[in-house]
């Protein structure tokens, strides 16, 4: 297996804004996460509760599921954080990106620093765990090299119900989408971007799941521009406490694991004016998921 991206392949990141491809776990560990995901997504949890599922899977994901906490400490994504933003890591939160077959989610071109609040973009890094094969077909991510040293631009919200971003904010430039690079990963591959980078993804054509997770590294010496927030605390050691730190998962969906899912989602919406529809999404399956 190819070892943490090297310093030429970080020079690289720097450059264009990401890099990829890692091979950060075997297809066969990536196959048995992605069947994991979709098990749960096709099953009667999932199916009782509207939108658990999707509140569950889109920021604090690790705090519930046994298989999200399996990714946020699998040394080798650790590895491609830290030879980005170096060795004291917190995860802020995942993102699930789950393409059901010929469906007509997508997503619109954007920056992830949109949003999120954070006091400097060059002290984090996304890490885009690809648990099924991102191709053409089903939907790929596709990048705009160098489009990180726009720095931070306008975004309109759209509120499409079909894009998987919360607000279907759309960047208010001009994309060269020929210029652009599509991000074909084999299962168990990763792609790692800054958060000032314009990416977009088309809906999933094929007759597969696509199932991508990604996972939100940040330095302990980032600030929360709001003044409070929380992150967990998965490799090295935080020496500015910026943030509160999350209890580690201990078992699937436990009354602690729903607690701390929802006292930190509580933090996060006061933080971004959402609606805690999570929390009420979690308080449900916490009383009885069936
Ligand atoms: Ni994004």
């Amino acid at each position: 297996m190819a070892a943490m991206p090297s310093p030429s392949q970080v020079a690289d990141f720097r450059a264009r804004g990401f890099h990829f491809p890692v091979r950060v776990m075997t297809e066969d560990e990536a196959g048995a996460l992605a069947e994991r995901i979709i098990a749960f997504d096709q099953g009667p949890v999932a199916a009782r509760y509207a939108d658990v599922a999707n509140s569950l899977y889109r920021f604090k994901t690790y705090l519930v599921f046994e298989w999200a906490d399996t990714l946020v400490h699998h040394p080798r994504i650790l590895d491609a954080a830290e030879a980005v933003i170096g060795p004291d890591l917190l995860v802020w939160s995942v993102g699930m990106f789950l393409k059901k077959p010929r469906s007509p989610g997508f997503v619109s071109w954007h920056q992830d620093a949109t949003y999120y609040g954070l006091d400097d973009a060059d002290k984090v890094v996304n890490v885009w765990v690809a648990l099924t094969p991102a191709t053409l077909a089903n939907g790929a991510m596709r990048f705009a090299p160098g489009s990180h040293r726009l720095g931070q631009v306008p975004h309109r919200e759209t509120y499409d119900r079909d894009n998987l971003i919360s607000r279907g904010e759309v960047a208010d430039v001009a994309i060269d989408e020929g210029a652009a690079v599509d991000v074909l990963l084999g299962a168990g591959e990763a792609s790692l971007h800054h958060l000032y980078l314009l990416h977009s993804s088309a809906p999933n054509r094929s007759d597969d799941h696509r199932v991508g997770i990604v996972i939100r590294f940040i330095r302990p010496d980032v600030k929360p521009l709001s003044g409070r927030d929380c992150a967990m605390l998965v490799r090295g050691e935080d020496r500015f406490g910026h943030f509160e730190l999350e209890p580690r998962l201990r078992r699937e969906m436990d009354a602690d694991a729903m607690a701390a899912h929802a006292r930190a989602m509580a933090i996060r919406d006061g933080n971004t004016g959402h609606r805690p529809s999570a929390d009420r999404a979690a308080s449900a399956m916490g009383a009885g998921p069936a």
